[in-house]
């Protein structure tokens, strides 16, 4: 059995990895400083997959602890979720987005090479292609972040790709998420956003649950079939179970490699907010605001080299993963603390 060392795995996509990795086989370890993850998160992760885990409570950012785990654990592989993730705190705190994101991946690395571990599959986002990318997106497009977090991100590739060049033991895939929506269909792990949700699917069920009195759309006149903007959404469980297939793909030394996980189905704002009302069975309110800086018509992924490298592709549309997304809010309106 292979050990996977998952860090952030009490977060959002973690914690749907690390059910996918235990349903597939994998022993895992999850190291998590719990700054935006929860450990009820990982109790239940244990109870849907009926197996156990191995939890430390740690910074990526700290080598002793790192190693340490290194130490009491035989890892193979390495899943690195741990990371920030807010556009807008990035923009704000510049700093700090690359102390954890950039900073946190070479500490792991240098960790990873002092105990023979090369293997890793790291969390990248479609961030790093900026905004004048054509459509649909491959991997080979111009990757210019427009923003801190983006900067960021590609950063951390640009430094697993010098170690794969460097050392032919180092193989990395990075995976460049659109947008993750959704939860687990059991409704037991979930998105759990502190404060005010960023991202449409969070804010439309809290909208669905009454904590928010409607959704803003920002801009109805872009050249989209209805006027909003179209984004490429993505199921986490199928988003968690590319991970997997990059870790199978990764046993056979691969060098570094990008790829894009995506439906390459895009949706408008209308078409998700339709889809989560047939969810909801009611009417969610919205209003239509002004354009937002920065936010372009058309985003969306090229996924034929993630068929063609992994054979993953998605298998969730639209209305399961509004489906699944309000089964999680509705069982557990105030998240992990419910
Ligand atoms: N959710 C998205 O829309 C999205 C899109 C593209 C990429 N990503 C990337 O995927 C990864 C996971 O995203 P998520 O949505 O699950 O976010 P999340 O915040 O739910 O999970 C991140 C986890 O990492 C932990 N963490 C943060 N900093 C840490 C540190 N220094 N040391 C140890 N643990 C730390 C947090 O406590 C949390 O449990 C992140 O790297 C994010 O940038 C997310």
């Amino acid at each position: 059995m292979k050990t996977i060392l998952v860090t952030g795995g009490a977060g959002y996509i973690g914690s749907h990895t690390c059910v996918e990795l235990l349903e597939a086989g994998f022993a895992v370890v999850v190291v998590d400083n719990l700054d935006n993850g929860c450990e009820e998160a990982l109790n239940r992760v244990e109870r849907i997959s009926h197996r156990d885990l191995m939890f430390e409570h740690a910074d990526v950012r700290d080598k002793d602890s790192l190693d340490r785990v290194f130490r009491d654990f035989p890892i193979d592989a390495v899943v690195h979720f741990a990371g920030l993730k807010s556009v807008a705190e990035s923009v704000s705190n510049p700093d700090l987005y690359y102390d954890v994101n950039l900073g946190g991946t070479i500490a792991l690395c240098e960790v990873m090479e002092s105990h023979g571990v090369t293997d890793i599959v790291f969390s990248s986002s479609a961030t790093v292609y900026g905004i004048s990318s054509s459509e649909p997106i491959p991997e080979y497009a111009e990757t210019q972040p427009a923003q801190p977090y983006g900067k960021t991100k590609l950063a951390a590739e640009q430094h697993l790709q010098t170690l794969c060049e460097a050392d032919e033991r180092w193989n990395a895939v990075c995976l460049r998420y659109f947008n993750p929506v959704g939860a687990h269909p059991s409704g037991l792990i979930g998105e759990d956003p502190k404060g005010i949700p960023n991202n449409l699917a969070p804010y439309l069920t809290q909208v669905a649950a009454g904590f928010r009195d409607k959704l803003m759309v920002f801009g109805d006149d872009y050249p989209t079939h209805d006027g909003t903007g179209v984004r490429d959404y993505i199921h986490v469980v199928d988003l968690a179970r590319g991970h997997v297939q990059a870790l199978e793909f990764l046993a056979d030394q691969r060098g570094f490699m990008p790829l894009n996980l995506g439906t390459g189905r895009p949706y408008s704002v209308l078409e998700v907010h339709a889809a989560f009302e047939r969810a909801v069975g009611e009417k969610l309110p919205y209003v239509i605001a002004p354009r937002r800086d920065g936010d372009i018509a058309i985003y969306f992924a090229d996924t034929a080299k993630a068929e063609m490298e992994l054979g993953w592709t998605a298998h969730y549309d639209m209305d399961d993963m509004a489906r699944d997304a309000w089964n999680w809010q509705s069982k557990n309106p105030e998240g992990y603390k419910s």
